[in-house]
């Protein structure tokens, strides 16, 4: 495949999706053909199952089915949207990807980064991101800044425990010692021009 499929990473209020947005921008500034997507969703069908894993009114959802809804919705995105344009040779910026699922419900909700790793290897095969840009915000600075911003719509995610935001995030820090050469931490507590000259010149540097 000769497209690049490069994904964003972080807890609650990283300002991912802003960046991402400059990160588009700038390599659509440049002439390249860049695609912009989201998980969960990016397509129909996983955005109706987006609906369903972010409603607030779900609180009964188990863990596992919350981890295999996920999952579920990765492997439609992959295999309708993500696939079809990296073999078109399209780069790929996608907001949130496997390690939201081995982050949030891997460590975050306890069932172990091992066994939502096997579910998602399932949906997805040994298919993994080329690159993965961490940004890389403290849980109380993040989730402060989610709920300072008023325009952000809180969801079933949002509304869980101080405890849950510090596990998840502690699991992304376990994930980047993990796979060392696939995620790369930038410091997010700065202005987003600062984090996005950042996050530009780690993708330029694996292109
Ligand atoms: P979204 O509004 O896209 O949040 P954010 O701006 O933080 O990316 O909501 C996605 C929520 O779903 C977010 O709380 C993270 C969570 N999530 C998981 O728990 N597991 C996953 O695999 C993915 C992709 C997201």
């Amino acid at each position: 495949m000769s497209g690049k499929f490069i994904t964003f990473e972080g807890p609650e209020g990283s300002g991912k999706s802003s960046l991402v947005q400059r990160v588009f921008d700038h390599f659509t500034a440049r002439g390249m053909r860049v695609m912009m997507t989201r998980e969960p969703g990016g397509i129909r069908i996983s955005e109706k199952i987006r609906d369903i894993l972010l409603d607030n009114a779900l609180t009964e959802m188990d863990p596992r089915t919350e981890a295999l809804l996920f999952a579920a919705a990765r492997r439609q995105h992959l295999s309708e949207k993500i696939i079809p344009a990296l073999q078109a040779g399209t780069m790929i910026l996608c907001d949130r990807f496997i390690d939201s699922s081995l982050a949030y419900q891997g460590v975050g909700r306890g069932l172990g980064i091992d066994e939502v790793y096997a579910i998602n290897r399932f949906a997805i095969g040994e298919f993994l991101p080329d690159l993965t840009v961490f940004v890389n915000v403290r849980p109380e600075v993040g989730l402060a800044r989610l709920f300072a911003n008023h325009r952000t719509k809180i969801d079933r995610l949002d509304l869980e425990t101080q405890d849950f935001h510090r596990r998840l995030y502690d699991g992304y820090l376990e994930l980047l010692k993990r796979y060392p050469d696939r995620i790369h931490s930038i410091n997010g507590e700065r202005p987003l021009d600062e984090v996005a000259r950042d996050a530009i010149a780690l993708i330029e540097r694996h292109l």
